[in-house]
């Protein structure tokens, strides 16, 4: 990983960024290879990817590296997918501590090999006290799973008369999500142009940037190029262009 003292350049850099990292297969495919090999290179593409969002200053980094519906795929593909995990959280964990990047894996873990879910406990505490970045890897993951979480855990406390239903706000239900705060940039790979049950709650005003790379080849360059779209949006929140340059003046 690279050294996070580099300097910025003075890029603006959203705080949320989330990624939907697709292609790998294709990547992979094009070249002649297995699809394994695709999602290997996918993962030196992860590592690069993690080291810029430090260097320009990202505050929170979350990932979509396995849905829920991929289990569907060829066993092979999947056992695949969780020996690189496993590798992968095992061979980065002193780096990420070291870079101060906070790691939690978010979805539902409970259908993971032991080993693995022991990776994934072991990062979490060894990077809790971490405050550079945030690192969210969203693996067996679903937005509607999250949103289901989140209500199911509400409904208890208003059962067991902790919470008063007239006291439910948007707030409480992000508060009891995973991924608590709002996404500002989604960046999707490889020319797909879908959300895919990913972050549905926390993608509402988000701005989207989608390239036809696959994640493979994705790298720094690509990665300011999406933050040079989202510095050229305006973000009005429901307002009128008006309205935002008059707060942005004042
Ligand atoms: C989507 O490409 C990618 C995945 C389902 C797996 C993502 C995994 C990695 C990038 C590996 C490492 C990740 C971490 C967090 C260490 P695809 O297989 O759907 O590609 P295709 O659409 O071309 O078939």
């Amino acid at each position: 990983m690279q050294d996070i003292s580099d300097i910025s350049g003075g890029v603006k850099a959203p705080r949320h960024l989330a990624i939907i990292m697709d292609g790998n297969g294709r990547w992979a495919q094009a070249r002649g290879k297995q699809r394994i090999s695709g999602h290997k290179e996918g993962a030196n593409a992860v590592r690069r990817v993690i080291s810029a969002c430090v260097k320009y200053g990202v505050k929170e980094l979350t990932l979509f590296a396995f849905s829920s519906e991929n289990w569907k795929r060829p066993a092979l593909e999947v056992n695949a997918l969780m020996t690189l995990f496993v590798q992968a959280i095992k061979k980065e964990s002193k780096s990420l501590k070291a870079n101060g990047i906070k790691t939690c894996i978010i979805g539902d873990k409970t259908r993971f090999p032991s080993l693995l879910q022991d990776q994934i406990r072991k990062v979490e505490e060894l990077t809790a006290d971490c405050d550079v970045m945030r690192l969210n890897i969203a693996a067996n993951y679903g937005g509607r799973w999250e949103i289901l979480q989140a209500a199911k855990k509400l409904a208890q406390q208003c059962q067991d008369g902790t919470l008063n239903i007239n006291e439910l706000t948007e707030d409480k239900i992000s508060q009891n999500l995973d991924i608590v705060t709002d996404v500002d940039l989604l960046v999707r790979t490889s020319g797909e142009q879908r959300i895919s049950n990913f972050l549905i709650w926390q993608l509402s005003y988000a701005e989207m940037y989608f390239t036809n790379t696959y994640w493979p080849d994705f790298g720094e360059e690509d990665l300011l190029k999406a933050f040079d779209f989202y510095n050229g949006r305006e973000r009005r929140f429901g307002m009128t262009s008006a309205q935002i340059q008059e707060k942005t003046t004042k």
